[in-house]
């Protein structure tokens, strides 16, 4: 079977990314990253696909900063579609997908989140975590559809909350599991995808 072909979406530091990256490397994940793209010119993510030697574009949206106009998502889904991506992985991208991206891509596009969804969906879960006084939250990694985190779950794990925690160090917790459920979270749905 032919590596599963990735496109990914990011608009932050990108160390999703590089985790799916070091998991490609290291054998686990039999899979490569066929085009990266974000909406913020100045992103790491960026930088880290430069250094890797992966095809990357800064999405244009139009001078908007939040909303993610029709015409851009369809241009992600051709660029996505021309690079050959089977499967499109949004690490940290903060704008709301709808169609035509979702219908380009039907059941092939993930994300993953720093909570254990449905709870804490939105902005920095992690803030809305400590903030909610719980014990315990963690990541999700789910199918991306029209809502906000909404989609059906693929894999999640848990992660306590200490007395002691700041939003930082709670946030780098979870960041370390998410790095690790990403590429376990592909492997699981490979078999699902018709190829
Ligand atoms: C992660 O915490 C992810 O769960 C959320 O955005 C953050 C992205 O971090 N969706 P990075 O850019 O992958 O480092």
């Amino acid at each position: 079977m032919q590596p599963l072909r990735i496109g990914v979406l990011g608009s932050g530091s990108g160390s999703n990314f590089q985790a799916l990256l070091d998991a490609i490397a290291s054998g686990s994940l039999p899979a490569e990253i066929v085009l990266v793209m974000s909406d913020v010119p100045e992103a790491r993510i960026l930088e880290r696909a430069h250094f890797a030697g992966i095809p990357s574009s800064v999405i244009d949206c139009g001078g908007h900063t939040k909303k993610f106009p029709l015409a851009s998502q369809q241009s992600v889904a051709d660029a996505m579609m021309a690079a050959g991506a089977e499967l499109i992985c949004l690490a940290g991208f903060m704008r709301l997908i709808k169609t035509p991206l979702l219908h380009a891509f039907p059941k092939r596009i993930i994300n993953i989140h720093p909570s254990i969804l449905p709870a804490f969906p939105g902005l920095e879960a992690w803030k809305q975590a400590l903030d909610a006084g719980v014990t315990e939250t963690g990541c999700t990694v789910h199918y991306v559809d029209a809502g906000m985190d909404t989609g059906p779950i693929i894999q999640q794990v848990k992660v306590p909350v200490y007395t002691n925690d700041t939003y930082a160090s709670l946030h780098a917790r979870i960041q370390e599991q998410e790095h690790v459920i990403y590429p376990s979270a592909i492997l699981k749905i490979i078999p699902t995808l018709t190829r």
